[in-house]
């Protein structure tokens, strides 16, 4: 299969077609995903809630990420993998968010990064754009900031803050920004933002006119026992996982595994 490269994301956007992008974090899963034909997968710092039970992404680090990020790159051959910065890896300087992707993309193996904010972090994204490094913005609700926002809230309701959204997602495309993820936005402001910008929108909590989606892969497979209102279960895989290990348990107690056929007999 063909790479998804960066202007390919333009290019769906000017045909109609809808970018699809799940977060990954290890070499079995993005494998799936990969040959099930999923454009982009985000190695994102949800890593620290869905695998390493945090309650919060403020806890995760580079060195958190990177392996994720290894696994994730190991594992696909159709997939453009774009590494999230976590929380203190790029917000104090260009030259700070350059040395944090710098290591996505050598040790990680990443095609692109991704971190939060608008204006306030648009010098970065010139930077790493003028690098050769491509960058994913991502506005709304941005987790890393939840202690600002007061919690997990819809972002850019009210005219004021429409306003702020909106002029933050053109500082992102005037900056270089290949994609803005937007997250837990009123559809009518996410429709408008995807109308006015060239580059693709990714919409979490967004509605349906977003130019592609993106879900947290436990939430839509129904991995986990909890998900957010946005997020639609398109399968039962913890409950899967769950039979499997109990059918599994069943037969070593019951002395019916392994049989002969899974016995080496001399
Ligand atoms: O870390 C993450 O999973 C994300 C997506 C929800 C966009 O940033
Ligand atoms: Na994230």
């Amino acid at each position: 299969p063909r790479r998804v490269r960066v202007h390919h994301l333009r290019e769906a956007k000017e045909r109609g077609e809808r970018l699809t992008m799940l977060t990954a974090y290890d070499f079995p899963t993005a494998r799936i995903f990969d040959e099930a034909g999923i454009d982009m997968l985000l190695v994102g710092d949800s890593i620290g809630n869905t695998m390493h039970g945090h309650d919060t992404t403020i806890p995760v680090t580079v060195d958190d990420l990177l392996p994720a990020v290894r696994a994730v790159s190991a594992a696909t051959r159709r997939a453009l993998v774009v590494a999230d910065l976590p929380f203190g890896s790029y917000e104090a300087s260009p030259e700070q968010a350059f040395a944090t992707a710098v290591r996505m993309l050598k040790e990680g193996g990443a095609h692109a990064v991704k971190f939060e904010g608008g204006r306030r972090i648009a010098a970065q994204v010139r930077l790493l754009t003028d690098a050769g490094i491509p960058v994913v913005g991502h506005l709304g609700f941005t987790p890393q900031s939840e202690n600002l926002l007061g919690g997990k809230r819809v972002q850019g309701r009210g005219d004021e803050a429409a306003e702020r959204l909106s002029a933050d997602a053109v500082a992102l495309q005037e900056a270089g920004a290949v994609a803005v993820v937007l997250e837990m936005v009123p559809a009518p402001l996410a429709a408008r933002v995807t109308e006015v910008l060239a580059i693709p929108t990714i919409g979490i909590g967004a509605g349906a006119a977003c130019d592609g989606q993106v879900l947290v892969w436990l939430d839509m497979a129904g991995m986990g026992d909890w998900s957010p209102r946005f997020a639609q279960q398109f399968g039962q895989v913890g409950k899967a996982l769950g039979d499997a290990a109990r059918a599994y348990a069943d037969e070593v107690r019951g002395g019916t595994f392994p049989d002969a056929g899974h016995s080496f007999l001399q």
